[in-house]
């Protein structure tokens, strides 16, 4: 299985071990300040990979708070994505002069939890993709690598077109060789004086996890 693809110029940084609270702003620790425990290790761990991959980059660590709908606000010049599942933290960031949009989701190689989760987030070609893809390559969970990919367009739409995006609003297209592409079938934002039509990503499975990115460079026209 290909690693991850990302541009050379995206900063990416991982972590498994959670780092203390106390690497927290105090802005950042307030914002959690009434989570769960397990909910506080993986904000503070995350952030910390992303002030790791940020410094990389030449940026001096920030607080990184949640702001419309989630969405993590970055420090001016920069764009992002940051994900977080069971023993997995991971961001990437690159310079907005560089990377028009970022997108980044990890998730454990399980299948989904029931057929009825399936309905809500794949469309009927994308639910017979998925049939055939399971049959020609056992031993990922495709349902799941559908899941990731989505809410790794999510993660890039969003602070772009700054609405949402349905599950069933994009049609994904996953390919065995560490690749995919995106469709969204509403309108797109216009990104760079050009209407965002899709994207394309990269995927891979490595010790039992499923990992996707998007990184949008210049130029969006395909
Ligand atoms: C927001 C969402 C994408 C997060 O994904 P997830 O798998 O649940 O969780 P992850 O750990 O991978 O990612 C969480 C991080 O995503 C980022 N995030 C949250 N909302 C976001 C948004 N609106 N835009 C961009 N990034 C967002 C945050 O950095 C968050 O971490 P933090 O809260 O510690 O800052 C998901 O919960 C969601 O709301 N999805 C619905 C929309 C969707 O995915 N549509 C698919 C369109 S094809």
């Amino acid at each position: 299985m290909p690693p991850l693809s990302l541009p050379p110029h995206v900063a990416f940084v991982e972590a498994v071990d959670d780092v203390p609270l106390s690497t927290l702003f105090p802005e950042e620790a307030r914002v959690v300040a009434r989570a769960v425990e397990p909910r506080r290790r993986e904000f503070a761990t995350v952030r910390s990979c992303a002030r790791i991959a940020m410094g990389r980059l030449g940026f001096a660590p920030v607080p990184l708070l949640p702001g419309l709908r989630g969405a993590p606000g970055w420090p001016d010049g920069l764009v992002g994505a940051m994900t977080h599942c069971r023993g997995y933290r991971a961001a990437a960031v690159g310079r907005a002069t560089e990377v028009l949009g970022i997108g980044l989701d990890a998730e454990r190689n399980e299948p989904l939890p029931h057929t009825e989760f399936l309905r809500h987030i794949a469309l009927p070609e994308e639910q017979e993709q998925l049939t055939l893809l399971a049959s020609e390559h056992p031993g990922v969970c495709w349902d799941r690598l559908l899941f990731s990919a989505k809410e790794s367009v999510y993660k890039t739409w969003f602070p772009l077109a700054r609405v949402f995006l349905d599950f069933l609003e994009c049609r994904v297209t996953l390919r065995p060789d560490g690749t995919f592409s995106a469709h969204p079938l509403v309108p797109g934002p216009m990104v760079d004086g050009v209407r965002l039509s899709g994207f394309t990503g990269s995927w891979t499975l490595r010790d039992g996890l499923l990992l996707t990115a998007i990184a949008l460079t210049p130029p969006v026209r395909r």
